[in-house]
């Protein structure tokens, strides 16, 4: 094979324009790495805030650097220390951030931020899942600790985070409520969400005694969510660092969470996927020549769950 491949990449931050689809030599695998053919990748929020260089004094990257952080794919070399992982294995990856993305034809993944794909989601699905579900999980399970019978208020559950949060939430056994607008109330009650609350005609913030909120909008969403909460209550964004003053003052606690790679969780989120208990909705699909139509989409804050990069798939 040649050693050059295709991927999306930036040499300076800004618009849609600075995106460029490259001719780059295959990265080789490190020993505690395998490489992946890329199927799919999928865009996030985060790959246009990194274009536009917003994030760069938290992950002072590198340029030029390849976009897109969630991946499936066939393994096609292993470096000498992987024994988890083998050429052929088909997997799914949110890796590392500091590092060179998914909008590629070949990525170089750390084998324990790389696991088994779900068999019965296709390439495409599976690239969908890793990001934005190990942030519900992470937020909702190991941030706020949510516990059955407490009552969750998720905000945009029409979202790609908030997809696979309303899912987790009801999988925890919690009671959930949802912002959403109208167009969207059957596709998050599809879901599991017990009450939806259209964020354009009603005020959420009318809701009391809740548990926990799960905030991925930030701005008037998060100040007006504290009175929300009951006493004790917990607050967990994923947008904006909340001040914890006035956490204090409402008599509940507050964290924000950074979405971290994790094997073990992809591997029970693989589980729940293959079990049929947690579903993968697809906004829109593109290729690695559309990305700049493919962050126009996710720019909108309109996508009704996950934009998809279709790269070999
Ligand atoms: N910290 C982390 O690790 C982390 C990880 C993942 C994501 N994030 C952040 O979390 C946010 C959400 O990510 P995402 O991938 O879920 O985004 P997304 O899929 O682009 O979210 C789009 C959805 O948000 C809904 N929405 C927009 N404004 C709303 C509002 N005021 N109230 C309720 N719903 C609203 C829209 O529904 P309507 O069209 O019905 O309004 C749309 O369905 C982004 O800011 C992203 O950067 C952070």
């Amino acid at each position: 094979m040649s050693n050059l491949m295709k991927a999306v990449q930036i040499n300076s931050f800004g618009d849609r324009n600075v995106l460029m689809l490259n001719d780059i030599a295959i990265p080789t695998p490190a020993d505690n790495e395998i490489l992946i053919k890329v199927k799919s990748a999928s865009v996030n929020p985060v790959d246009w805030k990194i274009r536009e260089g917003y994030l760069q004094p938290m992950l002072n990257h590198l340029l030029p650097l390849t976009l897109g952080w969630d991946v499936s794919g066939e393994v096609a070399a292993i470096g000498k220390n992987v024994d988890n992982l083998k050429v052929g294995d088909a997997v799914y990856s949110r890796p590392d951030i500091t590092k060179n993305g998914s909008y590629a034809e070949y990525q170089t993944v750390a084998a324990d931020e790389a696991a088994i794909k779900p068999n019965s989601l296709t390439w495409q699905e599976a690239a969908g899942v890793p990001l934005a579900a190990l942030t519900a999980w992470q937020s909702l399970y190991e941030f706020a600790k949510l516990e059955a019978g407490e009552r969750a208020l998720i905000h945009a559950g029409s979202g790609a985070v908030g997809q696979f949060a309303i899912q987790l939430a009801k999988l925890r056994g919690a009671y959930v409520y949802t912002t959403t607008s109208s167009r969207n109330t059957e596709l998050v009650k599809s879901l599991g969400a017990d009450q939806t609350i259209d964020y354009n005609k009603e005020d959420f913030s009318e809701l009391k005694d809740i548990d926990v909120v799960f905030d991925t909008i930030g701005g008037d969403t998060q100040a007006n969510s504290w009175k929300t909460l009951k006493k004790g209550g917990r607050l967990v964004s994923v947008t904006e660092n909340p001040d914890h003053a006035i956490a204090t003052k409402h008599g509940v606690s507050a964290s924000f969470c950074f979405v971290q790679p994790n094997r073990e969780q992809l591997e029970k989120l693989a589980e729940l996927a293959d079990a049929g208990k947690l579903k993968v909705n697809i906004d829109s699909e593109f290729t690695l020549d559309q990305v700049a139509e493919a962050h126009d989409r996710s720019e909108t804050g309109r996508a009704q769950g996950k934009i998809i990069i279709n790269v070999s798939a």
